[in-house]
């Protein structure tokens, strides 16, 4: 049960034409890092995350009045146009999950079709953007049936609630710049169900700053994050790990309110290696770095001292690194890029990107 939870979203099938919606949702960069869960893919810690640009998920829905009798899932999936069964599968229990909150959903033969920005093979995570984009259809179909979200404070909540039920970091895509996620005193309307918008509180520096992805490696990861959640469960450092997230986030907030790069970066950076810190901690310990994360670690690192150029890095869960730095460098910072970084990364591989405005209905 959840509070969305509404028996009466019932169709009257006979009446209903067969249509489509799709939308467009990014990727996010979590600052303040998600990693350990409990109940119903509720958040240990609040995190805080920057909205992305060009790494995103374009998800179109098709839906008709279902041909058989039954109240269960009926999907046709196809990423980037392939049948892919694995995650047909994922997203029938995603929305058998969510009938409580959808219940037309069992009234309907539905074919989704989604696909990447980015190389599927290219080692970047896509339930953030891929399971936004799909809330975002179901409510936009919600929408359409019942007329019951026309409110866009309510439709982009209620769209980060049922992201969430399908990848906890997904939530925080919904909405433009900045999202934190997790119930926090310092934030009013903060919630561990849903994310709440940042932008109004980020300083102008951070609205236009830049993540670009370097491809350290694409290989599949040795431990996906569901399981890297669960092993917070017996990691030794796990409290105090939720208590620094918090304690964190105080100082966070406020630099990214005022600017203050210098307490950005060093805030996310130790962010970054605390999160794989606790990965090499647990039982069973298990490393995702690989020796070329290391490398550009340290190159960055050199680099903000020679130069005293404020580029940062962090990393998700995965080898790969993202390189954060402001608009007014990016003429120096590029060449850096790609002359000291890029030999590090699987045939050259990178993303070019930014902070940007949220999920698009197309
Ligand atoms: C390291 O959101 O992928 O990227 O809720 O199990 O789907 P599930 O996990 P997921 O975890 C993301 C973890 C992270 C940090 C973050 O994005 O906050």
């Amino acid at each position: 049960m959840s509070e969305y939870t509404n028996p009466n979203l019932i169709l009257e099938t006979a009446k209903l034409e067969p249509g489509e919606v799709t939308w467009r949702s990014p990727s996010n960069l979590a600052i303040i890092k998600y990693w350990g869960k409990h109940g119903r893919q509720l958040p240990k810690n609040p995190s805080i995350s920057l909205t992305l640009s060009s790494a995103f998920t374009d998800t179109k829905l098709e839906y008709k009045p279902k041909e058989s009798g039954d109240n269960a899932i009926s999907l046709k999936f196809f990423f980037h146009e392939e049948e892919n069964e694995p995650f047909r599968q994922r997203l029938v229990g995603f929305l058998e999950g969510v009938k409580d909150i959808f219940p037309f959903l069992g009234q309907l033969d539905l074919t989704i079709h989604s696909g990447n920005s980015f190389p599927h093979s290219s080692g970047i995570a896509s339930s953030a953007s891929a399971m936004s984009a799909l809330a975002l259809c179901l409510c936009s179909l919600e929408d359409r049936f019942f007329e019951t979200l026309d409110d866009d404070e309510e439709f982009d909540r209620k769209a980060s609630y049922v992201a969430r039920l399908g990848s906890g970091s997904a939530c925080r895509s919904i909405y433009p710049v900045a999202a934190l996620w997790g119930e926090y005193s310092e934030v009013p309307g903060s919630s561990d169900l849903y994310a709440v918008p940042m932008k109004e509180h980020i300083h102008e520096t951070f609205q236009h700053f830049h993540d670009d992805i370097l491809i350290v490696s694409s290989k599949p990861k040795k431990v996906g994050s569901s399981a890297g959640h669960n092993l917070m469960e017996n990691n030794p450092f796990a409290e105090v790990r939720y208590a620094d997230a918090r304690r964190r986030l105080h100082f966070l907030l406020e630099a990214m309110k005022k600017g203050d790069l210098e307490t950005f970066g060093n805030i996310a950076e130790n962010e970054a290696l605390t999160l794989h810190g606790l990965m090499m901690s647990g039982n069973p310990s298990y490393i995702l770095m690989q020796p070329g994360t290391i490398s550009v670690i340290d190159r960055i690192r050199e680099y903000r001292a020679e130069t005293g150029n404020p580029v940062y890095f962090s990393l998700d869960a995965g080898p790969n690194v993202h390189v954060l730095y402001p608009e007014d460098i990016i003429h120096e910072v590029r060449p850096f890029i790609e002359e000291e970084l890029l030999p590090f990364c699987e045939e050259s591989t990178w993303l070019q990107d930014w902070v940007g405005e949220g999920p698009v209905e197309l």
